[in-house]
């Protein structure tokens, strides 16, 4: 029996939040001290590309992710963790790709067709408006993402399962073309914790301006905490855990135990305020240490760096060979 292999990305487009956290970064890191598997951990800069055209915010991002991941404690010995833009066999099997995805799949995702959807409800005569190649394209790059590391298990949020399923038609389609190469892909998809909401009480997303910077300083910390939309009613009166934000957070990042309490507090009446301050005081002591090893990190840019670099001479050995193995199979090879 064959041992699985793990992969996922996270896209360079912002900083990371504590939805970010507890969806990919939490898991992750918990994952990379698994001995029992491989994964592979990266940056996806070439994706954060395709909805972020400041050079300097996507270096920033780039550097913020992978600070936020190593501040976190990720086991860089046991993951190969690296940045999808120094592994220039993942272009390139993007193209193999390309050539065999149906046009017709493409037209089908969620991403591309939400786009299309806006487009037309806006009325203008161009459905396409605005719509880069990159979006159309963007599952078969991450297509070659997984298939490159012959990944069977992709943990993703629930936005991103339909693009594991594309990956899996797609290596599908090239073994029937070409013979077995590619490992068939499957998303993994944690209910408990993929959604967390923000704080106007939507899913937690950088498109929805509602999030809380995983490392944002105390002060910032406690002033946006502050913020999160509660109900109107007083302390004294008793409180549903199921549609606060507050607790949704809280039992997002404490223990079992500790959310039991709160429970108890909410049904005894507990006031917003005093809810936001626990909070508060639970999250600043519970990321203080790595927010401490994050600014350290932030401030030494080349100390990333250099572990990117490494991580990338390991996913570097492997997909070498294997893409010399995929050039084969399609009938780009030596003449003679
Ligand atoms: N598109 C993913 C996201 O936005 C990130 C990503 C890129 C990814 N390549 C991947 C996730 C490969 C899993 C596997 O969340």
């Amino acid at each position: 029996m064959s041992t699985d292999v793990v992969l996922t990305g996270i896209t360079t487009t912002g900083t990371p939040h504590l939805g970010n956290y507890v969806g990919a970064i939490r898991p992750t890191v918990a994952a990379s001290h698994d001995t029992g598997m491989q994964s592979f951990y990266f940056l996806a800069d070439y994706h954060a590309l395709v909805k972020n055209q400041d050079p300097e915010r996507l270096r920033q991002s780039s550097l913020e992710v992978a600070a936020s991941w190593l501040a976190l404690g990720l086991d860089t010995e046991q993951a190969v963790f690296y940045r999808q833009s120094d592994i220039p066999e993942i272009p390139e099997l993007t193209w193999i790709l390309s050539s065999i995805t149906a046009k017709g799949l493409m037209n089908r995702a969620h991403a591309y067709k939400a786009a299309v959807t806006e487009n037309e409800e806006a009325g203008g005569h161009d459905p396409d408006k605005g719509i880069t190649m990159g979006l159309f394209g963007y599952p078969v790059l991450m297509t070659a993402d997984i298939l490159m590391f012959r990944a069977t298990k992709v943990p993703v949020g629930r936005d991103q399962k339909q693009h594991v399923e594309m990956a899996r038609d797609i290596a599908q389609r090239f073994n029937h073309i070409y013979g077995d190469t590619f490992a068939l892909p499957e998303a993994v998809i944690d209910d408990n914790t993929a959604l967390l909401s923000g704080l106007d009480g939507r899913k937690m997303s950088k498109s929805y301006n509602n999030t809380i910077p995983l490392f944002a300083p105390s002060k910032k910390l406690r002033k946006l905490i502050m913020k999160i939309k509660t109900n109107s009613l007083e302390p004294g009166e008793p409180k549903d855990t199921e549609a606060s934000t507050v607790f949704d957070i809280y039992r997002a990042i404490a223990t079992s135990e500790e959310t039991a309490v709160m429970q108890r507090k909410f049904a005894e009446g507990v006031g917003w305020g005093d809810t936001k301050q626990e909070l508060f005081e639970y999250l600043d002591a519970h990321l203080s240490g790595p927010r401490d090893e994050y600014d350290r990190l932030m401030a030494n840019p080349g100390q990333v760096e250099s572990i990117l670099q490494s991580g990338a001479q390991r996913a570097r050995e492997i997909a070498g060979p294997f893409m010399r193995k995929v050039r084969t199979a399609v009938g780009i090879r030596a003449l003679g």
